[in-house]
């Protein structure tokens, strides 16, 4: 008989999670404490913005003509009891504490507890939220304590980027589980026997490792955008230029040239909190000091929104006051609905704040920025935003951007200054158009 799973939380993590689950043939029960992300993903509906999620859900949400009925939601914890789950998923999200680098462990904490009492004898428990490294340890004490006999637990860390989350999900680069016992590895490779048997490396680690897998790869993404960012400074101040540095440093395969996007930095619910929180948690083991270089390649990252802020003011002849500034792209980076912590965002406040008059669109993050930000202006294209700008900023490289006709946004523009911070405008077609074109790391032309 298929396992039963069931997948508690369900963000860009948990719903692919899910969707992906019912996909590779297994019966699933979503569970999420929020009524209307389940009322909506029950009626096979995405609350977020991610690409091939929704066709995903259809071919599996209970209800929907011609699904497998294998995917159901609920938020009952009653049902998900019920139900009898061989394997549980965990999947809520760990955000930054107020005020301090720490993650804040209070939403797994809470479903474990509310889990612990709920799972039947012999099943396993398995970690995939982002979490401090000894956070497994703790939680299988907890379930020592809470849960019936012979259940087990496993941490097995996503390494899923957001805009990808379908494909990343069903054909992971590797599957990393934590376990401590066979059994454990035994199920999972039985979960995950199908990307197994399609090459995905199935690395077996202790918890702490596999906890340490994971914000280490984020901080280890974090640091290459944050070096070549670097270089952009240096470009900057020595006349170079970074976007053929990237091209040239990247030919040598130990370095390679993906993550080595120079602009306004990285941003997103992962990176910055991830890279924050491991500094946090190594402070606490004492281990403070492998960590510091962190603390600069954070501060590298928030310095290229403060630049993106002065590169603006500078064109529109030193003061914002009376100006007015389009901002195109507002989501952390393109294929996403998602502003949490985006540059863009960022960028745009910070000039609304010093005085400029700032008109934002983007393809599809509108909703979320307005609730962020309802004191900017939002408007409904690329062009309407572009209309009577002094300035116009490029801060998420969507492809409707690239695609855009400059001579056509030159006309309604009230000055041609397009200011690049992401490197991916073709720049040579808007000088052709007549606008002045400054890309950051990159030498004025
Ligand atoms: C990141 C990791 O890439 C995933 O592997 C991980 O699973 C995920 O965090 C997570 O922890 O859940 P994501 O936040 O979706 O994924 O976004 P990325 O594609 O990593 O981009 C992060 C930020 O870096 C974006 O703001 C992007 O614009 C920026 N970036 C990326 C650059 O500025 N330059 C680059 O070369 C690449």
């Amino acid at each position: 008989m298929a396992l039963k799973i069931t997948v508690i939380g369900t963000g860009y993590l948990g719903a692919t999670h899910a969707a992906a689950m019912a996909e590779l043939g297994f019966e699933v029960l979503g569970l999420d404490v929020v009524p209307e992300k389940v009322a909506a993903l029950a009626a096979g509906r995405v609350p977020m913005y991610e690409p091939g999620l929704e066709e995903l859900l259809g071919r599996h949400v209970a209800g929907i003509g011609g699904s497998s009925g294998r995917l159901r939601f609920t938020t009952s914890w009653d049902e998900l009891e019920h139900f009898g789950g061989d394997v549980h998923f965990v999947c809520v999200n760990t955000p930054q504490k107020h005020g301090e680098y720490a993650c804040d462990m209070a939403y797994v904490d809470a479903a474990f507890a509310s889990l612990a009492p709920r799972v039947k004898g012999g099943a396993l428990v398995v970690g995939k939220s982002t979490v401090p490294v000894g956070s497994a340890g703790r939680l299988a004490g907890l379930l020592a304590e809470h849960a019936p006999e012979g259940v087990d637990l496993a941490w097995n860390p996503e390494f899923l980027r957001e805009g990808f989350a379908v494909r990343d999900t069903l054909h992971p680069d590797r599957i990393v589980v934590g376990v401590d016992g066979d059994r454990a590895e035994k199920l999972l490779r039985e979960v995950y026997a199908a990307p197994i048997a399609e090459g995905s490396p199935f690395v077996v680690t202790d918890f702490p490792t596999a906890e340490l897998v994971k914000t280490s790869a984020n901080s280890f993404l974090a640091t290459k955008i944050s070096f070549i960012n670097a270089m952009a400074e240096v470009c900057e101040a020595a006349g170079g230029d970074v976007v053929k540095l990237a091209e040239a440093i990247g030919h040598d395969e130990r370095i390679g040239r993906k993550f080595l996007r120079a602009g306004i930095g990285f941003g997103g619910g992962c990176l910055p909190k991830d890279i924050r929180a491991f500094m946090a948690r190594a402070g606490e083991l004492g281990a403070d000091q492998a960590l510091t270089f962190l603390r600069e390649v954070d501060s590298i990252n928030m310095r290229r929104r403060g630049h993106m802020v002065e590169l603006a003011r500078e064109a529109v002849g030193g003061s914002f006051l009376g100006t007015r500034v389009a901002v195109l792209g507002a989501t952390f980076k393109p294929d996403s609905d998602d502003v949490r912590d985006s540059p863009a965002l960022n960028v745009a406040g910070q000039i609304h704040l010093q005085g400029g008059q700032v008109t934002v669109y983007d393809p599809k993050g509108m909703d979320n920025a307005r609730l962020l930000f309802p004191t900017l202006r939002y408007a409904d294209s690329a062009l309407e935003a572009v209309r009577g700008a002094d300035v116009v900023l490029h801060l998420t490289e969507w492809r409707e951007f690239r695609e855009l006709d400059p001579a056509a946004l030159g006309r309604v523009a009230s000055h041609r200054v397009v200011l690049d911070g992401r490197n991916a405008l073709d720049g040579a077609e808007w000088r052709e158009a007549g606008w002045t074109y400054r890309a950051m790391g990159r030498p004025r032309a």
